[in-house]
């Protein structure tokens, strides 16, 4: 056995999937996770909140889109996300504004030379799948966005897309469940040797994180306010307040 999880431990994501199920029987995601942690990233333009969540110690990554940009104003997109990959050091998502082949291109030649930790952010359309196919072939990586439906998942795996960035929170705003989508997604990447990251976004609250995480997603983006829901709760407080009240009483004593 211990041979047998060693040679799986060596194995690409895919494989050792594949090897547990047809070999060992075991079709619970929790045992896949076993070998890999999931990855926080933090999905804004704020550079404030992004320092002050990579200072948490616990931020893996960066996703951006233009209407994030267009809240924070930011005017030099390239200098801003290059400030970020500094920050970060870790997976940058730059969207690009072109829906054409030739423009979609470009744009991620230019926004890919900025840092190596840049990810081209493609929208899930057809120049879009082309896009990321050209560009894996390349070895430029990419997160495609906007996908809402197990099938644009696949394909988009198909292309080589490293990340595929499934919205939950918009799925749910008209009533379809976002996170049946990404079991879905999980399962379906998971009969095949697909490399792409399953990336759970538009995350409104923590029970998205949590459900995700059951669910063996290999990344959540989330806005900074999740992240910070994510650690607290009501009763550390108020325990916490209670210890030190106790303390403080202690000391007095003394
Ligand atoms: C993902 O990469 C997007 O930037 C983001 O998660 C969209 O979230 P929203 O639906 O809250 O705008």
């Amino acid at each position: 056995m211990q041979v047998f999880l060693s040679f799986l431990i060596g194995c690409k994501k895919p494989y050792y999937k594949a090897c547990a199920r047809n070999y060992v029987f075991i079709t619970d995601n929790s045992f896949y996770n076993f070998f890999e942690n999931m990855k926080f990233f933090i999905d804004t333009a704020n550079i404030k909140e992004i320092q002050e969540a990579y200072d948490l110690g616990v931020l893996d990554g960066v996703t951006t889109n233009p209407s994030l940009c267009a809240k924070e104003g930011i005017s030099d997109f390239d200098a801003f996300i290059g400030e970020v990959c500094d920050i970060v050091q870790g997976p940058v998502s730059a969207e690009v504004v072109s829906v054409d082949y030739k423009g979609m291109m470009e744009e991620a030649h230019r926004v890919a030379k900025i840092s190596e930790h840049v990810v081209v952010k493609v929208p899930l359309i057809k120049e879009g799948i082309k896009v990321i196919k050209t560009l894996s072939d390349e070895g430029i990586k990419t997160n495609c966005t906007l996908c809402f439906s197990p099938n644009q998942a696949l394909v988009a795996a198909k292309a080589g897309a490293n990340y595929i960035s499934p919205f939950v929170g918009r799925l749910d705003d008209i009533s379809t469940s976002g996170m049946q989508l990404i079991q879905e997604i999980v399962d379906i990447y998971g009969n095949y040797d697909l490399d792409t990251e399953v990336l759970v976004a538009s995350i409104r609250h923590p029970m998205h994180m949590v459900e995700a995480a059951q669910m063996g997603a290999d990344v959540a983006t989330m806005p900074f306010g999740v992240i910070e829901k994510l650690i607290s709760h009501p009763l550390t407080d108020i325990g916490l307040e209670k210890f030190l009240a106790d303390w403080d009483k202690l000391q007095k004593s003394l």
